[in-house]
């Protein structure tokens, strides 16, 4: 995917970065730049900055950061392409699509409308009576016509091939069935169903494109779900099942849980703010589209160790984020006096809307959450597991952040474990000193290596060469701030950069620059990944004079050269050179090491 370089510099020029942030953001100005709180992380200290004149916003606090293109990306959960697209509406400019991306949009439209078709006759099986097995299974799991409807249920039948036959005759290829993922061809080349006597859900986005499908077994069958697979207009990651109802809900929060019956209970229920992750963990990308409709999240995942875990790792996702996190423990069902485990959608046919709506008001927050299952961890009748619990849970209360807090759960867990509650306040105040003195210890570690300070965060790119590194980044810095200094560049291949990332980015600098195309972060957006961009507009930020810009890009140069032969690179280019930049590196910057 390429737009040409004249319309990208044209819309970034003008898409300028105040004008569109402000949009999302409400900035400051603070010296040069402008401050705001950043709409990636949560804080309450402004630590989100915009340069007018670097054209580029960069976060001191989770260190994002990027051009005007990379802020839409990450704002509105666009694509690149999509996010060029996105600003273009905005300046009311045309975007040159080329025959390749016009050829893919045609190709992703024909497999949306062919999984609609899809659907529809799924959902016509339903009312046949070919699809009276499907039918009796809805009855049996207490799923109303209506609702059945409101979701597009439907049927795939006992056959090889219906659906194929089907939509070959209303005139869709082999092709587009099998890039679809709704046949597959076996190892003789023949076509057959992928989905047949099951329950379909067809899978829905947030703008209301059936995207994929999910089907039921109807009996104890093995495997309990078929699911199209990653195509051309599915990806997992980046959708969530139920939203596309959900997002229109009135309640305060958006219920998460694990499977596509518990959100059709739920929303059969009352509760239509239900959507469910499909029994995969929760994604970043899902997160984002979450937070466009909701602060407050409740999770309401199985009560079994699978669920558990996709709890944990849903918190853990979701700590540090702008979410309210609440969680709702489904209690087990009690049978002949043995405790059985049920999930949202056993709890409300066996206890009842009106039950569930008690433990959706009463939900417990993380903290409560993380204490019970650390309760849960030990034997608390026997003395010596009640102490290692008690150690366990002060750590646990240490770490939280208000004193308020504190004091509430340092009772809770007092109570408990059958301790008194100043036993357990003392117990709290050892683990905070630990952990201060923890915290003191990292900080004079930092402080005595100063080198991991400045690494990337994204371990692919970590530099092994930190010296180099350093006037890599210098010479990058001083190039996006002064086109003059490109000739004296001459002597410098991206080659010889010990940062792989460092190096791509000069180069493509470079090649802007000899097409006669400005040096600007901006358009670098599209061969960058975020991680990467972050990467670059952080290192921007650190001061750089502009003053004997020749003689600092000169040294930056010399120490490049310098740990390059020390790393055993071969000398390139005018061996006179060479030996001037080996004496210079002996005074220069890079003799410093020594
Ligand atoms: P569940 O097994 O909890 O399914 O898996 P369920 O939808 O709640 O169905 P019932 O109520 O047990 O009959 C949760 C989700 O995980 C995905 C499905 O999206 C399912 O809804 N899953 C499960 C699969 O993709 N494949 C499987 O084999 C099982
Ligand atoms: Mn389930």
């Amino acid at each position: 995917m390429a737009f040409p370089r004249e319309f990208l510099d044209e819309l970034v020029a003008r898409s300028d970065i105040y004008d569109v942030v402000s949009s999302y953001v409400q900035l400051t100005r603070k010296g040069g730049n402008y401050f705001g709180l950043c709409p990636f992380h949560n804080e309450k200290t402004p630590s989100f900055s915009v340069s007018r004149e670097k054209q580029i916003y960069h976060c001191f606090g989770c260190k994002k950061g990027g051009g005007v293109i990379n802020f839409i990306m990450e704002a509105e959960n666009l694509s690149y392409p999509d996010a060029v697209r996105f600003l273009a509406r905005r300046a009311n400019l045309e975007v040159p699509e080329d025959d390749g991306d016009r050829e893919a949009g045609r190709r992703r439209q024909r497999l949306l409308q062919l999984n609609r078709d899809a659907a529809r006759f799924y959902y016509q099986n339903l009312q046949k009576p070919e699809g009276a097995a499907v039918a009796a299974y809805l009855k049996k799991r207490q799923i109303a016509r209506k609702t059945a409807m409101d979701f597009g249920l439907g049927a795939s039948l006992d056959q090889w091939d219906s659906l194929l036959t089907a939509m070959l005759a209303a005139g869709y290829t082999k092709a587009e069935l099998l890039d679809a993922g709704l046949v597959i061809q076996n190892s003789r080349g023949r076509l057959y169903d992928k989905f047949r006597n099951r329950l379909m859900f067809p899978i829905i986005d947030a703008r209301g494109d059936v995207v994929a499908f999910g089907g039921r077994v109807l009996d104890g069958g093995e495997p309990k779900y078929v699911n199209t697979q990653e195509t051309l207009v599915y990806s997992k990651r980046r959708v969530l099942y139920g939203l596309n109802r959900a997002k229109k809900t009135r309640r305060p929060n958006i219920i998460l849980c694990e499977g596509n019956i518990d959100v059709i209970t739920l929303h059969q229920a009352g509760f239509d703010n239900a959507v469910a992750s499909m029994g995969t963990a929760l994604t970043t990308e899902q997160t984002r589209l979450l937070s466009r409709y909701t602060k407050e999240l409740v999770l309401c995942y199985d009560n079994d160790k699978a669920g558990r875990a996709a709890t944990e790792k849903a918190i853990d996702l979701l700590n540090n984020s702008e979410f309210t996190v609440k969680v709702l423990n489904i209690p087990n069902r009690m049978v002949d006096g043995q405790p059985v485990k049920q999930d949202v959608d056993d709890f409300i046919k066996s206890r009842g809307p009106a039950a569930f709506e008690r433990l959706l008001t009463g939900s417990e927050n993380h903290v409560e959450y993380q204490l019970e299952a650390l309760a849960a961890q030990y034997d608390l009748g026997d003395d010596e597991q009640r102490v290692a619990f008690a150690q366990a849970v002060s750590d646990l209360i240490a770490g939280l952040d208000s004193a308020v807090e504190q004091e509430v759960y340092t009772g809770r867990a007092a109570e408990k474990a059958g301790f008194s509650k100043e036993a357990l306040q003392l117990e709290v105040q050892r683990a905070a000193r630990r952990r201060r003195g923890k915290e003191r210890r990292e900080q004079r570690r930092r402080d005595l290596n100063p080198a991991a300070a400045v690494q990337p965060r994204d371990r692919s790119s970590r530099y092994s060469d930190i010296h180099s590194a350093m006037a890599e980044e210098g010479v990058i810095r001083l190039l996006t701030r002064d086109d003059s200094l490109f000739p004296l560049c001459a002597q410098l291949k991206a080659e010889e950069f010990s940062s792989p990332l460092l190096g791509k980015i000069y180069q493509i600098l470079l090649q802007d620059h000899a097409a006669g195309l400005s040096a600007s972060v901006n358009t670098l957006a599209g061969s960058l990944t975020g991680e990467e961009m972050s990467h670059l507009t952080g290192l921007l930020q650190k001061p750089e004079s502009l003053q004997n810009s020749h003689q600092a890009l000169s040294d930056y140069i010399a120490a490049i050269h310098g740990s390059w032969q020390k790393r055993g690179g071969t000398e390139t280019g005018d061996p006179l050179l060479a030996a001037q930049e080996k004496s210079k590196i002996k005074k220069g910057y890079g003799g410093k090491q020594q």
